[in-house]
């Protein structure tokens, strides 16, 4: 049978671990030898203990649990060609060439340099008698597939990535206990949520918790929205509302581009309204606790879809990123999928707001 390995990289989220339960068991089940690769990039570059033989109990009772058992790093070596040479030799070591990358899209593009450069670094492995002829020949390529793990849901590709619902599960919570606390002291709360440079989760979370206003990266304002929000605020109030929750996506922008502070709309209102305001920032207690079903299964369909598209891969097969569209899994072709993530980045930087949304809405 095929060798493969799994890795978590970049920022957690929830559901990782059902991903890498599925991975690890469906590689199995095919035949497979199934190694995990601890701490992200970093473990392939470091080698020895990073790199484990898995078993089926290895992943037993993590498939709800959030974070991800083999730790994930933001790993700097690997960005340079050296730290990928080492990477490379332990891979032809292990017998490894074929890799499923968990991660957002920044550790998905490392995959795919990786995979490009492969020959050429397998090729100076043997210039410099660090792998044998036979060893090159062996592991000649490399296949590699990832799966979008992100709270953000920001990967263009994929209508969901794996943790985003936990994520909003989890905001919902501490939005239900912010009412009631406000509801007591006719409070507002201004609530910062995460999602980088994305809305996802602002604009769930504001549409399942019945919030009064919703600032997104997306969308900014116009001028003098301000007046807007309080008027807004003000209208609640006048027809008996005794709380107010204002959702902020902590990527929101003005159309100038310059950050929308969660302190700055709090004063906004306190100062005009005279309403008791409040900051939330609810921080990476997004990113944590255990993941909620649909994560948990969606990680799992993926997981198994991965080794699938693994095992099918042909040495001319283009990298893949397992995705969602609508109900069903599919591939779709990972550069394509970044490349697109990436122009969304930039138009949002260019301030082609529409652009950027179209963007989105079209993968
Ligand atoms: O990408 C996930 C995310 O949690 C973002 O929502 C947030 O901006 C960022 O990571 C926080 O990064 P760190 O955990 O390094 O502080």
């Amino acid at each position: 049978g095929s060798s493969l390995a799994v890795f978590t990289s970049g920022g957690d989220a929830q559901g990782m671990n059902a991903a890498l339960r599925a991975i690890v068991r469906m590689g199995i089940y095919l035949g497979c030898k199934v190694y995990l690769i601890y701490e992200g990039y970093q473990g392939m570059v470091d080698g020895g203990k990073n790199i484990q033989l898995a078993n089926w109990y290895s992943v037993s009772g993590i498939i709800g649990a959030g974070g991800t058992i083999i730790g994930s790093a933001r790993c700097m070596d690997f960005k340079e060609r050296p730290g990928r040479l080492k990477a490379a030799k332990n891979l032809v070591k292990f017998g490894i060439n074929n890799l499923v990358c968990i991660g957002g899209d920044g550790s998905l593009t490392g995959a795919n340099l990786f995979k490009e450069e492969w020959s050429s670094l397998l090729q100076e492995l043997l210039e410099t008698d660090q792998i044998t002829a036979e060893e090159r020949e062996k592991y000649s390529f490399l296949n590699i597939v990832g799966l979008v793990g992100s709270i953000d849901n920001d990967f263009c590709g994929t209508d969901m990535t794996i943790g985003a619902d936990s994520a909003l599960h989890r905001i919902i919570e501490a939005v239900d206990a912010i009412v009631t606390t406000a509801f007591s002291h006719q409070r507002c709360f201004v609530m910062e949520v995460m999602g980088r440079h994305c809305g996802y989760l602002a604009l769930a979370a504001g549409l399942a918790s019945d919030a009064d206003w919703i600032m997104i990266p997306e969308n900014p304002p116009e001028k003098g929205w301000e007046d807007k929000l309080c008027k807004r605020l003000a209208v609640q109030r006048e027809s008996g509302h005794r709380l107010n929750i204002v959702l902020i996506a902590e990527g929101a922008i003005d159309r100038d581009g310059n950050p929308i502070k969660s302190d700055y709309v709090k004063d906004i209102i306190k100062n005009r309204l005279k309403i008791d305001t409040r900051v939330t920032v609810l921080g990476h207690v997004q990113r944590g606790g255990s993941a909620s079903a649909f994560d948990r299964v969606l990680a799992t369909r993926m997981g198994a879809e991965a080794v699938l598209a693994l095992l099918n891969a042909t040495p001319d097969s283009e990298p893949v990123v397992v995705s969602l569209n609508g109900n069903v899994t599919c591939h779709v072709p990972l550069m394509e999928s970044v490349e697109k993530t990436k122009a969304v980045a930039k138009a949002m930087a260019d301030k082609d707001f529409q652009r950027a949304v179209e963007l989105r809405g079209s993968s």
